[in-house]
């Protein structure tokens, strides 16, 4: 697990306040929960990665607990909660700590947090949309351009058509998007394993890699047809994304269709442009996962964006924020009876809704200006007797080196 120190606190923060911050901007509401959640609400069936990868421990009063890996089953249980009684569209986000058991490796660690923004109740590709254009505007205020990072797009329905077309039912669908998710990260016949362990024949393997090999919206238009569903809400969303203003930070990915099983329509998935990170964020559409647990049909879009692989990408592009002074202003003094006066000075600062770092013992001013330098305070105020005696104080500017003085 891991331990923040307060440089590692300095990104964390600038990165959850730009999360905050993007979700504010496009109107969605902050929720939370606790990271201790019923095993069975996020046990799956599936064969999915997260569901050997949870946390889980007996509780005292012999229940199966666990940390949650995900925030997305918890929301559904309090949307199910609720789900007679508010309103929808519902917009919401949170920045909830996850954990799992994963092999530890760049980008991956056994805990992270997760900025999840999810709209429950819009059946329309609008919802997508809004979600994609979200988080690309928060990779912008981290200062990441179209040239940095690409949102891949997919659709799972369209797999599933391309998938029955080629006579592969859609009891094998579940199976084979769990291989496609491998696509690109083992070596190819080991995906051949997985589809023959998912019963596809020699004709139905050949077929998935031929599927795989459409590399663009037209040659997707020209394997579905223009009829086709599926193909009809890629081309919506890539009409609203570019209304956004945002097309070049989008492309289409026939290999993307994500590693949980809930989602049943567009998939996404953000990398770096050159692919040497893992995926900085990646969601899609749900709309089945309510009804799977017992609540409404409720249609949902949402989105995992996690602090890890973005801090990394961040650093390796100098764009994380350099260490920040604990306060605006130092105040220091030479004796101990100078020491009350300089804590007058603090609560005056304090009352006007400036930083202090106040002094707690004596020090000589050559200690206090190098020490100050050092910490990057705006300014400093140092007491000797003589101030004491005088009750005029002066403000320095560290920048500018001018004093400023102040009677009392
Ligand atoms: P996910 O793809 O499993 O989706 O995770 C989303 C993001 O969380 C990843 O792209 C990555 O940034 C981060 N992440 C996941 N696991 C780790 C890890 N071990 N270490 C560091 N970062 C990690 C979900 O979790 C879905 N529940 C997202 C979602 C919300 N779908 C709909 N609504």
């Amino acid at each position: 697990m891991r331990d923040f120190y307060p440089e590692d606190m300095a990104i964390r923060n600038h990165i959850f306040q730009v999360w905050h911050n993007s979700a504010r901007l496009h109107g969605f509401l902050n929720y939370d929960s606790c990271v201790v959640e019923n095993l069975s609400l996020l046990k799956r069936k599936a064969g999915e990665e997260i569901t050997e990868q949870i946390y889980s421990f007996i509780d005292k009063s012999n229940r199966e607990l666990a940390l949650r890996p995900e925030m997305t089953p918890t929301l559904a249980r309090m949307l199910i909660a609720r789900q007679n009684s508010m309103q929808f569209p519902a917009k919401w986000y949170t920045i909830a700590q996850c954990f799992r058991y994963e092999r530890m490796s760049k980008g991956r660690k056994r805990e992270h947090f997760q900025w999840n923004l999810d709209i429950a109740g819009e059946p329309s590709t609008s919802a997508e949309a809004e979600i994609i254009a979200a988080a690309i505007t928060a990779m912008r205020a981290l200062g990441l351009t179209a040239g940095d990072i690409k949102v891949r797009i997919n659709s799972r329905a369209l797999m599933a058509e391309l998938l029955i077309k080629h006579g592969i039912q859609q009891e094998h669908t579940a199976s084979v998007f769990m291989a496609i998710d491998k696509y690109g990260k083992i070596p190819e016949p080991e995906i051949v394993k997985m589809l023959t362990a998912a019963c596809l024949s020699e004709e139905g393997i050949k077929a998935v890699f031929e599927i795989m090999k459409i590399n663009s919206i037209d040659a997707a238009k020209s394997a579905a047809g223009d009829e086709s569903p599926a193909m009809r809400a890629i081309i919506e969303i890539w009409g609203a994304i570019s209304t956004y203003g945002l097309t070049d930070f989008i492309e289409f990915d026939m290999s993307v269709v994500r590693g949980l099983g809930y989602y049943t329509g567009i998939v996404f998935e953000c990398y770096d442009i050159k692919k040497e990170h893992r995926a900085i964020f990646g969601g899609g559409r749900y709309d089945n996962l309510i009804s799977d647990l017992g609540g409404n049909k409720i249609p949902c879009v949402g989105m995992g964006f996690g602090d890890v692989v973005i801090a990394e990408l961040l650093a390796e592009k100098g764009l994380l924020p350099t260490g920040s002074a604990p306060a605006l202003v130092a105040v220091g003094c030479m004796d101990k009876p100078s020491m009350s006066l300089a804590i007058e000075i603090a609560v005056m600062f304090r009352n006007n809704g400036e930083s202090v770092d106040l002094a707690l013992a004596p020090e000589k001013p050559k200690n206090f200006f190098s020490r100050c330098s050092s910490a990057g305070f705006d300014r400093a105020v140092y007491i000797g007797p003589d101030d004491v005696k005088s009750r005029k104080i002066r403000i320095k500017d560290l920048k500018t080196r001018q004093e400023t003085e102040l009677s009392l």
